[in-house]
């Protein structure tokens, strides 16, 4: 059964310039044309690099920005068509955890009033006895103890302060959490422990999640579906483990050459498909493929003029390429990033391009180039 059903999303931010008159000029295609599920009780991972739209389409479900477009069916209703307290009891079903803990909790509230104010906006308990014992509860599900209710947030660490975060969305017992980035801004060691924390959670609570992250490697273990977004859209969705034993579209296969592999003779081995030039705009999408400009695998037909449909190729795997079937069979053979750039006109500098780990590592903050192709 399906908690969320995501139809022909878009979000589009307006481009504005002009000192008088505040005019568009064009427009910002974060979100272009999604369709997916939640399913009740399962983790959905949501991946691909900075810039690509994950965070707008997170918010877009929670009804925190504004469609322009398309329908978020949560649990059989239209949260679009949502007002005054309807909506109020919708936006209780779902909480969102952030990136980075120490911004989105209050410096000047304690723990107890962060976590209160939840449960009071919602009048989820009446006495303040049952709601300290309460709050003793959720910090004990995220493995916190009872001494940290009169502290503040600056007197934890970064994976302490996400616990946090994760026991204030939980005070409300919400049926969905979007758990925007939750371990990026972590130090490496910190990340396991907070994404099995998640997992642990989600299989106690019956939780829906839907888990973005910007490194494949974070929601490897705990999604039972993988989503992989492209400038706006998504390229290819399956099962975590179709996905990873056997991914099919050019983007994903290129994400995935980039990751480690520890057994030093399958890493001497791995093939490293690099990806020549920047990620386009999203203010001007490339036509047909929107992976055409970087895509080693690209052909002369269809790729550059026709969109490709997200299209059901086993029972649990989805592709948006012209040529899955080929490229999986092996009758087209990838060119190198230095081809792929000269039949661009991209000029790509002597180490061979921006490769995917780089683009994956270079995490939130890399600037977006200006200028699509
Ligand atoms: N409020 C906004 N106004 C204009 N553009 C935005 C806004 N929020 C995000 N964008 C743009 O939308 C695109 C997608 O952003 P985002 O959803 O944050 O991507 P991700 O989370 O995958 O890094 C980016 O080009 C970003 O600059
Ligand atoms: S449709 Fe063409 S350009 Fe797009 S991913 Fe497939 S082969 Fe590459
Ligand atoms: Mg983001």
């Amino acid at each position: 059964m399906n908690l969320v059903e995501v139809r022909g999303l878009k979000v589009h931010f307006p481009i504005r310039r002009g000192l008088f008159f505040d005019r568009t000029i064009g427009h910002v295609k974060a979100v272009d044309g999604v369709d997916f599920d939640l399913e009740h009780g399962k983790t959905y991972g949501l991946v691909g690099e900075s810039g690509c739209g994950k965070s707008t389409l997170g918010r877009a479900i929670l009804r925190l920005i504004e469609p322009t477009a398309g329908s978020v069916i949560f649990d059989g209703v239209d949260i679009a068509g949502l007002q005054g307290e309807k909506l109020r009891k919708a936006r209780k079903r779902m909480q969102m955890i952030f990136q980075d803990p120490l911004s989105s909790l209050d410096p000047r509230q304690n723990i107890e009033s962060i976590i209160t104010e939840g449960i009071d906006a919602h009048d989820l308990l009446d006495s303040r006895k049952q709601s300290r014992a309460r709050i003793v509860e959720l910090l004990e599900a995220v493995g916190l103890s009872a001494a940290a209710l009169r502290r503040y947030p600056h007197e934890f660490s970064g994976g302490q302060r996400q616990r946090i975060g994760i026991a204030r969305a939980l005070a409300v017992e919400p049926d969905l959490i979007v758990a925007d980035e939750p371990v990026s801004a972590l130090d490496v060691s910190v990340q396991a422990q907070v994404v099995n924390l998640l997992e642990k959670l989600q299989d106690s609570l019956n939780l829906t999640f839907l888990v973005i992250a910007h490194d494949l490697a974070v929601v490897r273990h705990i999604s039972d579906t993988v989503g992989v977004m492209y400038l706006g859209a998504l390229v290819e969705e399956a099962s975590s483990d179709d996905l990873y034993a056997e991914p099919l579209h050019p983007y994903t296969r290129s994400l995935m050459s980039a990751v480690p592999v520890p057994d030093p003779d399958v890493e001497d081995r791995r093939e490293r498909i690099l990806l020549p030039g920047d990620l386009p705009s999203p203010a001007n999408p490339p036509s047909g493929c929107r992976f055409h400009t970087r895509c080693p695998w690209r052909q002369p037909e269809r790729c550059d003029t026709e969109i490709p449909e997200l299209r059901v190729l086993r029972p649990t795997h989805k592709v948006a390429c012209h040529y899955a079937e080929q490229i999986e069979a092996g009758t087209i053979r990838p060119k190198s990033a230095d081809e792929v750039a000269a039949d661009q006109g991209v000029y790509v500098a002597a180490t061979g391009g921006l490769d995917a780990k780089d683009l994956l590592d270079a995490g939130k903050d890399m600037p977006l180039p200006q200028q699509g192709f």
